[in-house]
């Protein structure tokens, strides 16, 4: 198994490029399954875990994928495959997204439903009933979701969401893409995964207007064609860089942005006393000499990300006062706080609130990740922590960020992946 080894107290300073956004080329490779026709080329795919994952779930429906240089290769024509298995489900929750695209191809899908995760019951609800509202019979049935369009063909309805979710929005684009009959979505999310999901289908020949809104009306289309399509930018690896900057109180450079969608992070970090400065793809951020306390509350986009709440968490440990961090996409989400408080840090959970004692000297140890943000708040933390930190289970970290370590390493910080035994 790999850990990261840091050892703290080096700023960091210098320019690196951002990966593309694990969590849109998720329902961009699901959506590939809405056609036969054709190879499709994606570019800027992140070299990820969750990307490999995706891909062995999507040959084992039958399609054909290669990936080289974060371009993956995806031909489609021999999906005859329908059902999605628990062995390939379990591992990546995301795999949800077959769900829509096999319904809306074929008639029909069975997927294993997905198990919870370590920050709290992952409910999908809202993705079976947007399925219902399309016109789809849906039984639970040991474990897997049974899907059947009536009829065989989806049908254009109305579908409100009672609250936003990126997931069931992009299954609810994909399936009603073929629907007969226009679709509107109400309550959409409009996170940019979900606008670069749309764009994508639009390219591919579907009728979508409202793309990055609430609110998306799409006209469902006989068929869709395979096209060529480059990724977005992914806007948390880049904030969570960024926070690595400010905590080490360095100045970094990232390219590849798009700052429109990074503007209620960037307008935290200024709050913070950080300065931000934009120029075309770019983002600079300079760190003050102190960090002032400043609070967050996760919420759906354009609020600050609850994907960014853990690595905010471990960047108020160094500021001057008190913040407080309350995330109302996740209530639970705190797994990381015990493990930031055995670095040194002062934080209190108080109703729903983790409460930030600031500044606190970390001093490094054995750390354990439970997830993919609370592994990358570790490491942040690790980035100032006297003396070395070793972040454990880094395959938590390998699923969203790409490279990290090299990237990080590329802006001076000590830090290095090794091997070691886990006891039982
Ligand atoms: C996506 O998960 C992201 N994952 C998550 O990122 C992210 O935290 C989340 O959106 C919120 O932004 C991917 O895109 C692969 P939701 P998703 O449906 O779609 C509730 C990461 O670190 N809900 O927007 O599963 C749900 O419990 C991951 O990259 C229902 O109640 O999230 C949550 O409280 C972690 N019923 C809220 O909606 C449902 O059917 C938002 O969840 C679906 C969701």
């Amino acid at each position: 198994m790999d850990k990261l080894v840091v050892r703290g107290g080096n700023r960091l300073s210098g320019r690196v490029i951002a990966s593309g956004s694990k969590n849109s080329s998720l329902p961009v490779i699901a959506a590939t399954l809405l056609t036969g026709d054709g190879r499709f080329t994606l570019h800027r795919i992140p070299d990820l875990q969750d990307i490999r994952t995706f891909s062995g779930l999507l040959d084992h429906l039958g399609t054909e994928t290669s990936f080289s240089g974060n371009t993956l290769m995806i031909s489609t024509k021999n999906v005859e495959n329908l059902l999605a298995p628990y062995e390939l489900v379990k591992k990546m929750r995301a795999s949800i997204y077959v769900l829509g695209p096999l319904l809306a191809r074929f008639g029909e899908a069975r997927v294993s439903l997905p198990g919870g995760c370590a920050f709290g019951p992952r409910p999908i609800d809202l993705h079976l009933m947007a399925m219902e509202r399309l016109g789809a019979e849906i039984t639970i049935e040991s474990g897997f979701i049974k899907a059947k369009a009536k009829n065989g063909k989806l049908q254009g309805g109305r579908i409100d969401f009672p609250i936003s979710s990126v997931g069931a929005t992009g299954n609810a684009v994909m399936a009603a893409a073929l629907a007969d009959g226009t679709t509107t979505i109400c309550n959409a999310a409009p996170e940019p995964e979900i606008e670069t999901l749309c764009r994508f289908l639009t390219a591919m020949g579907a009728r979508i207007t409202g793309i990055g809104t609430t609110e998306l009306v799409i006209e469902g289309v006989e068929r869709l064609s395979a096209v060529e399509f480059t990724n977005v930018f992914d806007r948390i690896e880049a904030a969570t860089l960024l926070a690595a900057a400010a905590i080490t109180g360095g100045t970094i450079t990232i390219d590849g942005v798009e700052p429109n969608q990074l503007l209620s992070v960037l307008k935290k970090f200024t709050h913070a006393g950080c300065s931000i400065s934009l120029s075309g793809g770019s983002v600079t951020l300079a760190s003050p000499e102190k960090l002032i306390a400043t609070n967050i509350t996760a919420k759906p986009y354009p609020s600050f990300p609850t994907d960014m709440q853990a690595q905010w968490t471990a960047l108020m440990t160094q500021a001057e006062g008190i913040s407080r961090i309350t995330d109302k996409v996740y209530h639970e989400r705190f797994n990381h706080i015990p493990e930031l408080n055995r670095l040194g840090a002062h934080i209190d959970i108080v109703k729903n609130q983790a409460v930030v004692h600031g500044p606190m000297k970390l001093s490094g140890t054995k750390v354990m990740s439970t997830d993919l943000r609370a592994s990358a708040c570790l490491v942040l933390a690790g980035l100032v922590a006297e003396g070395v930190t070793e972040v454990l289970r880094v395959y938590h970290l390998d699923r969203g960020y790409e490279q990290i370590e090299m990237k990080l390493a590329h802006l001076g910080a000590d830090i290095s992946r090794e091997k070691y035994q886990e006891f039982s």
